[in-house]
């Protein structure tokens, strides 16, 4: 096992971090698989393929494990996902108009792969990557460092940009991801992480019982290709509104515009926050029959909440059970989408000599 990690300050990984072979993509390349344990009983893998998470076992309020995020049992389902399930997910997470922008008087066109819009990196995103992954154990805390390159003009993006994320796992049941970048040419950078949770445990069912909490007093509408129209919407008296705890599925089916327009919940929140880039709590949310909770915190602007509208049940995931119709929800700090495009949302430039940080912390707790 290797010990090398890029800060001086950390000691060698331990039996805590578990690295083992998880197979070779179709063009050659081997991928690992990392298990992280916390004395908190959380414990998580990852794969270098994506950075994904691929499992993460919490218990409830009785002490009893379940896998809380969905996922695939082989590499080879890995790559053939299209649902982004526990990957990171870059250079841009979410959509870019017709996948163009213009950034200091040039027009850049990247992939286009929904709809005629760009999503989430293009068709090879950073969630088909594979990642150089080191483990540390760090006073008590167990993590992996994820670095990749992103080529200048991967799926249309200008500059070599240079990515690390960490996930570091603590005694406190914390899962703490930070992403940093560098680039050397101006480029949009929009990093997150696409877990599904099912605090039911995967498998067991939807989400719609699960209750949700959200930071945010505005979100973004979208039109009927999934792009936010500029506006920053309140969410009173709508079934956006979550700033009490609500069930997911309670007005998920009522008689409105934004709700058709994306078949359920698929849109950005814009998180409340005293000043900007401190970290700020998001989300909470609960499975109420089991007692497991999130809470979200971020240092992101924004939360893209997806109730899994697009999981059909057609693909089968872990132990050979089809994800069906919103049987997982992701939770996805980022900037807004379509950011390169509207100058009123927060920037997503990042430019030469500048560094790329964000930081999202999720704490696994359980209620009631
Ligand atoms: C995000 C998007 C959704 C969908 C999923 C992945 O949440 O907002 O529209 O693309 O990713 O399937």
């Amino acid at each position: 096992m290797s010990a090398r990690s890029p800060d001086q300050d950390r000691t060698a990984p331990t039996d805590a971090v578990r690295r083992e072979p998880f197979g070779t993509t179709a063009e050659g390349r081997e991928v690992e698989r990392f298990t992280l344990a916390s004395t908190s009983g959380i414990t998580i893998t990852v794969l270098s393929f994506g950075g994904a998470i691929q499992s993460i076992m919490a218990p409830d309020r009785r002490g009893m494990l379940a896998d809380v995020t969905l996922g695939y049992d082989t590499l080879a389902e890995y790559e053939r996902d299209k649902s982004y399930l526990g990957a990171l997910v870059g250079r841009c997470a979410n959509r870019i108009r017709a996948g163009r922008f213009s950034l200091d008087g040039r027009d850049y066109t990247l992939a286009r792969n929904a709809g005629g819009n760009h999503l989430h990196g293009g068709k090879r995103g950073f969630n088909k990557a594979v990642w150089n992954v080191e483990p540390f154990e760090e006073r008590g805390d167990v993590g992996l460092v994820l670095e990749h390159v992103s080529p200048d003009g991967d799926e249309g993006y200008p500059g070599t940009l240079r990515v690390r994320v960490s996930y570091r796992l603590t005694a406190n049941a914390e899962l703490q991801i930070d992403f940093h970048a560098t680039t050397d040419a101006a480029t949009p950078v929009n990093l997150t992480q696409h877990a599904y949770f099912n605090l039911a445990g995967t498998g067991s069912g939807d989400i719609l019982g699960h209750e949700l909490e959200l930071s945010a007093s505005r979100f973004t509408p979208v039109d009927e290709t999934l792009i936010p129209t500029g506006e920053l919407r309140s969410v009173r008296g709508t079934p956006f509104d979550f700033s009490t705890s609500e069930a997911i599925g309670a007005r998920i089916e009522s008689d409105d515009e934004q709700l058709r327009l994306a078949g359920g919940y698929d849109h950005n929140f814009v998180v409340d926050r005293n000043g900007t880039g401190e970290l700020a709590l998001a989300a909470r949310l609960t499975e109420p029959v089991s007692g497991r909770g999130i809470d979200i915190h971020t240092t992101e602007p924004g939360m893209q909440f997806y109730t899994g509208n697009f999981l059909d049940g057609t693909v089968a995931g872990k132990g050979g059970i089809p994800h069906r119709y919103r049987s997982g929800l992701a939770l996805e700090t980022q900037h807004f989408p379509n950011s390169p495009n509207e100058p009123s949302f927060p920037s997503t430039i990042l430019r030469p000599g500048a560094e790329h940080r964000s930081r999202t912390v999720y704490h696994f707790v359980t209620r009631g």
